[in-house]
């Protein structure tokens, strides 16, 4: 088999066959690189190269190359610390409220469902599961379970267990026809499986950047489509989130009306620009 990639690319990769990128994927070197060079320049000079200006714009690169991998526009892009921090921070950002309902499966990855079984606790909003079999849901059997008090469906792209993947086109279709949201985790497809984000339809979708994406720990993505990008109120927030991040005053909050609002603190910030080296890659090996 011919590889569609330089080995030089995936050092580690010498060593072994490696089969196991659905738990954590090998780096591209090229992201290893970057992050290290990054970590190093901040240790050693701290904010006198790490300026205010450099913090602002930190995470242009990913927000381009998750633009460029869904098909959407930079300001369609926030970048998180992981899929689980996003999606929990959209859950709040929802909240569906009592008498409407969450739809998902019983055999979706944790990390996908319990930021919306949070939520529900606190506004006892039903969550409706369809239930799996051996890894396996049927797609019907999820879209049954959706009605007009559903606000969100919510599924994983590919399931963990079993590597089934959705119809994301179907199913947004059917969310829509109830005007409920689709909230799709794309942790296990994006960056092996190709995602036009707007033309199937989702409103937002989410990944980790370590599987699929050859990124690292520490840094994920979400496209959050333009007709939710001055409505949803994040859950999480912090000094990054007011939309002049630089004019700190803590009795006033204005998000910014692109994505970027579910932007909200410092995080490991290295990582995503590691993160953007690893999609504009894969964008590039196509
Ligand atoms: C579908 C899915 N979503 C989310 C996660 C966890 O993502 P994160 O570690 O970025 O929160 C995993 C990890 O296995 C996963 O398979």
């Amino acid at each position: 088999m011919d590889s569609i990639v330089d080995p030089k690319d995936f050092p580690a990769s010498h060593k072994c066959t490696y089969l196991n990128a659905a738990n954590v994927a090998l780096m591209y070197q090229g992201a290893e690189k970057a992050i290290i060079e990054w970590e190093k320049d901040l240790a050693e000079n701290g904010s006198i190269n790490f300026d205010e200006t450099a913090e602002a714009t930190v995470f242009g690169d990913l927000h381009s190359a998750a633009a460029r991998l869904f098909n959407a526009r930079p300001e369609d892009i926030a970048v998180g610390s992981s899929a689980t921090e996003l999606i929990s921070s959209l859950a709040w950002a929802v909240a569906p409220g009592f008498e409407t309902n969450v739809v998902s499966t019983d055999i979706v990855f944790p990390s996908t469902l319990y930021p919306w079984l949070r939520v529900a606790r606190h506004t006892n909003c039903e969550i409706r599961l369809a239930k799996g079999q051996n890894s396996y849901a049927n797609p019907d059997d999820v879209i049954q379970l959706i009605d007009n008090r559903t606000a969100v469906v919510c599924v994983s792209h590919v399931e963990y267990g079993g590597g089934q993947r959705y119809d994301l086109l179907k199913m947004a279709d059917v969310a829509h026809d109830h005007d409920a949201l689709l909230v799709v985790d794309a942790t296990q497809s994006a960056g092996a499986v190709p995602i036009d984000a707007p033309a199937c339809g989702v409103d937002v979708l989410v990944s980790g950047g370590y599987k699929w994406l050859c990124g690292p720990f520490g840094a994920a993505v979400m496209y959050l489509a333009p007709h939710l990008q001055n409505e949803l109120d994040p859950g999480l927030v912090g000094f990054r989130s007011h939309k002049d991040m630089w004019d700190l005053q803590a009795d006033r909050l204005e998000l910014p009306t692109t994505a970027q609002r579910f932007e909200y603190s410092t995080m490991a910030y290295g990582c995503a620009i590691g993160l953007a080296r690893s999609i504009e890659y894969l964008v590039d090996v196509g």
